[in-house]
């Protein structure tokens, strides 16, 4: 009896640790294994036959409760395993029937659509893109450009110098003077780039963009100036903008004039844009002064030539009607989708 009595604890012990190891998969194997008809406890009872009558109720009843504690650990296991399989599955859910997010679409910078634009209206009057650094050498952002070293440009208040000799350019008319250097007439470029400048209000940037051009060859007259310019107007404007040439003065052209457009808000009619005046200034411009010449070597007898400057920037806020140029350098998602469809 003592042997059966044994062998039923032992029995109760393995299946538990058994049960407390297994998956939902080999639950029904451990079931067979401890109380099928072929099982464990099955082969157990078999010894009963043989005991003393008096001694069978006691080793029976002990294998009834050894049968219902299995069939308990069994249920509990079943359970506890259903629960955290739910659990699971909850955490993880994925309904494949919601619809898709769509992915969030970038659109162009209102200065970069800009400065596309003006390059591509360029591009169809045949000019080229060229560029230069822009840490530049003091002798091609002023000396070459006949900006005489007491000139007020070059004063530590609007100028960033790195040394005595090397600036952050202040403009990108310094590439003029690089182009010419390096070829010889005739030259049709357009220069885009970044310029600095130490001053920062609501429509002046420490960085801003410039696109320079310039136009060299035999025979060219201010008339091709006042042409080339009215064709850019109007085709980054609209057809209807008027513009009007005022006497001015740039160290680099000879005779200099300043560009206005009519208007773009109100027409030329007078606003708060415009001052009430009815134009706008847009760009510099003038015919290369035969110093410059000079200093790149070509002949200032055979050649002529036009350049002009303008802030991209400044276009843009005209073009879109932005009233402060801080807000496209503060990559604010609010102002910059305004501009997506561009
Ligand atoms: N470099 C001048 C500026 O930054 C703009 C300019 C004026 C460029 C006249 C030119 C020019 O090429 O001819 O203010």
């Amino acid at each position: 009896m003592r042997d059966l009595l044994a062998a039923l604890d032992a029995l109760e012990a393995e299946a538990a640790a058994a049960l407390a190891a297994a998956d939902e998969s080999g639950l029904e194997a451990l079931r067979v294994r401890f109380l099928g008809r072929r099982g464990a406890l099955t082969a157990i009872l078999r010894g009963l036959g043989e005991l003393p009558p008096e001694a069978r109720p006691v080793v029976g009843q002990q294998a009834n409760a050894v049968k219902a504690a299995i069939e308990g650990l069994l249920q509990a296991r079943r359970a506890a395993l259903r629960t955290a399989a739910v659990a699971g599955l909850a955490s993880d859910r994925l309904d494949a029937s919601l619809p898709g997010r769509p992915p969030r679409l970038g659109g162009l910078h209102p200065l970069t659509a800009t400065l596309r634009d003006i390059l591509e209206i360029f591009a169809s009057l045949g000019f080229v893109v060229a560029e230069g650094p822009e840490v530049e050498l003091d002798y091609y952002n002023f000396e070459a450009l006949n900006i005489p070293k007491d000139h007020p440009a070059r004063d530590m208040q609007d100028t960033f110098y790195i040394t005595d000799d090397v600036v952050l350019r202040t403009h990108t008319s310094p590439v003029q003077v690089r182009v010419m250097e390096a070829e010889p007439p005739p030259i049709r470029v357009v220069v885009p780039g970044r310029v600095y400048r130490r001053d920062a209000d609501v429509t002046h940037s420490p960085m801003f963009h410039q696109v320079e051009g310039l136009l060299v060859d035999e025979g060219v007259t201010f008339a091709d100036l006042k042409g080339t310019l009215s064709a850019f107007v109007r085709l980054c404007f609209g057809e209807g903008t008027r513009l009007r040439f005022r006497p001015s003065f740039f160290p680099f052209t000879e005779p200099s004039a300043e560009v206005d457009i009519s208007c773009v808000i109100c027409r030329g009619a007078g606003c708060r844009v415009c001052k009430q005046g009815g134009w706008l200034e847009i760009l510099g411009a003038g015919m290369v002064d035969p110093e410059v010449f000079r200093f790149v070597g070509y002949d200032s007898e055979r050649y002529t030539g036009f350049a002009f400057g303008m802030g991209v920037e400044r276009i843009a806020m005209l073009r879109y009607g932005v009233d402060d140029i801080r807000l496209f350098f503060e990559n604010d998602l609010r102002f910059l989708e305004q501009f997506h469809a561009l």
